[in-house]
């Protein structure tokens, strides 16, 4: 990012002069209003920080964003280690999840960040959304807001936060963090993270790369989507016991594992702390373990994922 083409400060609405697309620019400046409108309780789980500026040294750095059905989490990472080195804040996701009040929640959780962390202004931002996202650009809004789809996430994000911006797929970037530093560690042949939250996210790796986008939660099983089934939401939507949504769930990764045949299943999502309850139900012939790292692999992976696509973007000279 060339930080000299950037809108200053004052002139988030003054969009003649560049070429972003009069969509992108509105919802931009929609943002940039509602993050500076004060807010008196954001709910943030990380409460006020008191303590001393952090000074990261000569730590690379990056800020993950998780942007969940329910929450929006955010931390600055330690790019090499998987650390966190800033609280981890998360505070509830807007509803409706229109792009201009999502924007706005990340944006007040970077500026937060900022104020814990010294971040030089090339630290890039990463965030981990779900939906498909192919250069930037949002390409499904299964269990957000309308509004996301085929919108240019990147640069209206840039054009608020003043940061290089990448969004990737949130089941991707969970993937990421897994195979780096968690439960994927030196796995390798074909991997697939399936995460179960709101909707059912699937991230496939072979010999620790990613094959981004796949939608697995929207294959079909028994006439409609798999995830309407298989989702860890699912299970409470439909009063089901957990052996009950483990045989739903299963269904749904014999017939991944048919189509693909994968080593290892790595399951995430919040419900993968309660992996006693249906990982030992599983038929599938793959082996199937919980993901390592909980809550904090899909920052992490977000904020590592961000940083390769800077560093090639700045290699190819964009
Ligand atoms: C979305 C995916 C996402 C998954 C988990 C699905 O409904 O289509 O892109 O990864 O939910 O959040």
């Amino acid at each position: 990012m060339d930080t000299d083409d950037q809108p200053q400060p004052d002139d988030a609405t003054a969009d003649a002069t560049t070429d972003v697309p009069e969509r992108v620019a509105e919802i931009a400046a929609q943002a940039a209003a509602l993050a500076d409108a004060h807010v008196e309780d954001d709910q943030d789980k990380a409460g006020e920080h008191t303590g001393e500026m952090i000074d990261p040294g000569a730590r690379r750095l990056g800020i993950g964003v998780d942007v969940g059905g329910s929450g929006v989490k955010a931390a600055a990472v330690d790019l090499d280690t998987g650390e966190l080195v800033s609280p981890r804040h998360r505070v509830p996701t807007p509803q409706p999840s229109a792009p201009a009040a999502v924007v706005a929640s990340i944006a007040r959780l970077v500026k937060k960040i900022s104020a814990e962390v010294k971040l030089g202004p090339d630290v890039p931002v990463g965030v981990g959304f779900p939906a498909v996202v192919v250069g930037g650009v949002t390409k499904s809004a299964a269990n957000v807001d309308p509004g996301w789809m085929d919108f240019d996430a990147d640069t209206a994000m840039e054009r608020v936060l003043r940061r290089p911006v990448h969004l990737v797929n949130d089941a991707d970037a969970a993937g990421v963090a897994e195979m780096r530093l968690g439960a994927g560690v030196g796995q390798r042949g074909t991997v697939f993270l399936i995460t179960l939250g709101t909707g059912t996210g699937s991230a496939l790796f072979y010999n620790g790369m990613l094959v981004p986008n796949l939608e697995l939660g929207h294959m079909e099983i028994r006439g409609r989507d798999a995830e309407r089934r298989s989702a860890a939401a699912a299970r409470i939507r439909r009063g089901l016991s957990w052996k009950a949504w483990a045989a739903d769930l299963d269904e749904h990764l014999l017939a991944i594992e048919r189509l693909f045949s994968p080593r290892l299943f790595i399951i995430g999502g919040g419900v993968s702390k309660r992996a006693d309850q249906f990982i030992p139900r599983l038929t599938v012939r793959a082996q199937v373990v919980p993901a390592k790292m909980r809550n904090d692999a899909g920052i992490v992976g977000a904020a590592m994922a961000a940083a390769e696509q800077e560093a090639a973007a700045t290699a190819a000279g964009g």
